[in-house]
């Protein structure tokens, strides 16, 4: 599986993961092959990218939350995000019920990386987001040993954390390039706006609403409100911080493709003791799979595989099936291997858009040369 943007996308291809939208409605099911009418739906929709299959494996990929409960917790905070302004009142018993339905969902699923593979269309990135911050934050937790009534506050925190957006016109945070000034000082004033929202609620916990109040600090003092920094930083915010720009980060824009997952790494380590608690990024990128399964990668010989499944004790080295040759020939099947076996072999980087196309195209030419009785030249 692969993630392309829609300008990469062609006839033909298969659909890799079910696109929803926040009501949970499908919009384009898994397996379904791409159209031109398709193809240009999707534009119109928002979409930036999708992920398609890669025609030679169909990887079932681990999900730390399952789409039930996502489309369930996703719904409840748009409902949350709409009434708002009219109401003045949260429903804070179903938004606990939600971190709770999550935070199940990612403790019995302890042994699964977090895999970016949902993608949101315009109108729905700060519900998609704001789902995924908390799915994170709570990973995070857990790592820390967290007790139930901590992961609790800590998942409602980071559920609401841009709770101060609600008062925003959502031309404001979903416009396609830079904001602004106006709009800028708009959306400065979020954090302060939503621990005001947060604190006339009764049954928010206070410390939940610091998290609304200081996600954007930075550790070493350059963020807002406050310009706090370090430990003065409540220990959940700092957990947020990292957990918001490693979404939006990884995410889709209206104006931008979300970055690659090796890219996001290489970002956040040099944000490390600038930006970050070095001790809260290491625990957060520990629960992150560097390679997601179903994805293909390059290896230090040249050959090209994709990932089966990975290991939480060992991300670095998951099982692939090595798929082409280092001579750029097909592995016809596919050669299994364990890398946590295998020192000698690494993975020294993901596929991009460009690398998988030219892939499928030796693909679909083998598959011609072998149905016109050719010689298999390229095939073991
Ligand atoms: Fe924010």
């Amino acid at each position: 599986m692969q993630r392309l943007s829609i300008e990469e996308l062609e006839p033909g291809m298969l659909v890799g993961r079910t696109i929803v939208n926040s009501e949970g409605k499908p919009l384009l099911v898994k397996n379904t092959a791409l159209t031109e009418h398709y193809i240009s739906r999707l534009k119109t929709l928002g979409l930036t990218s999708i992920y398609v299959k890669n025609d030679l494996s169909d990887v079932e990929i681990p999900e730390v939350v399952s789409s039930t409960v996502r489309i369930s917790v996703t719904k409840t905070l748009k409902n949350t995000f709409q009434n708002l302004p009219s109401k003045g009142q949260l429903d804070t018993r179903a938004l606990k019920k939600s971190v709770s339905l999550l935070a199940d969902d990612i403790m019995s699923n302890r042994d699964v990386l977090f895999g970016m593979y949902d993608v949101s269309t315009h109108s729905d990135i700060l519900f998609f987001h704001s789902v995924n911050v908390c799915i994170l934050a709570i990973m995070t937790g857990i790592s820390l040993g967290y007790n139930e009534l901590s992961l609790m506050e800590l998942g409602v925190g980071a559920l609401l954390h841009d709770i101060g957006m609600a008062f925003l016109k959502p031309d404001v945070f979903n416009k396609p390039g830079p904001l602004t000034p106006a709009d800028s000082e708009l959306v400065k004033k979020h954090p302060e706006n939503g621990f005001n929202v947060l604190r006339a609620q009764g049954e928010i916990p206070l410390r939940s609403s610091h998290v609304a109040f200081q996600h954007h600090e930075r550790w070493n003092g350059s963020g807002y409100p406050r310009g706090m920094r370090g430990n003065d930083i409540l220990e959940y915010a700092r957990i947020v911080a990292v957990a918001d720009v490693f979404e939006a980060l990884v995410s889709d824009r209206p104006y931008r493709e979300g970055y690659a997952i090796d890219d996001v790494f290489t970002i956040l380590r040099k944000l490390s003791d600038v930006y970050f608690d070095p001790y809260i990024l290491d625990i957060f990128m520990s629960n992150i799979a560097p390679y997601p399964v179903g994805g293909m990668v390059k290896l230090n010989n040249g050959q090209v595989a994709v990932v089966l499944s990975t290991n939480k004790a060992n991300p670095y080295r998951p099982q692939i099936a090595i798929v082409v040759d280092a001579d750029g020939s097909l592995l016809c099947p596919a050669l299994k291997i364990d890398l946590s076996q295998e020192r000698h072999i690494q993975i020294v980087k993901i596929l991009t858009g460009k690398e998988f196309k030219l892939f499928r195209l030796l693909l679909n030419n083998s598959v011609t040369e072998i149905r016109q009785n050719k010689p298999r030249t390229g095939w073991r």
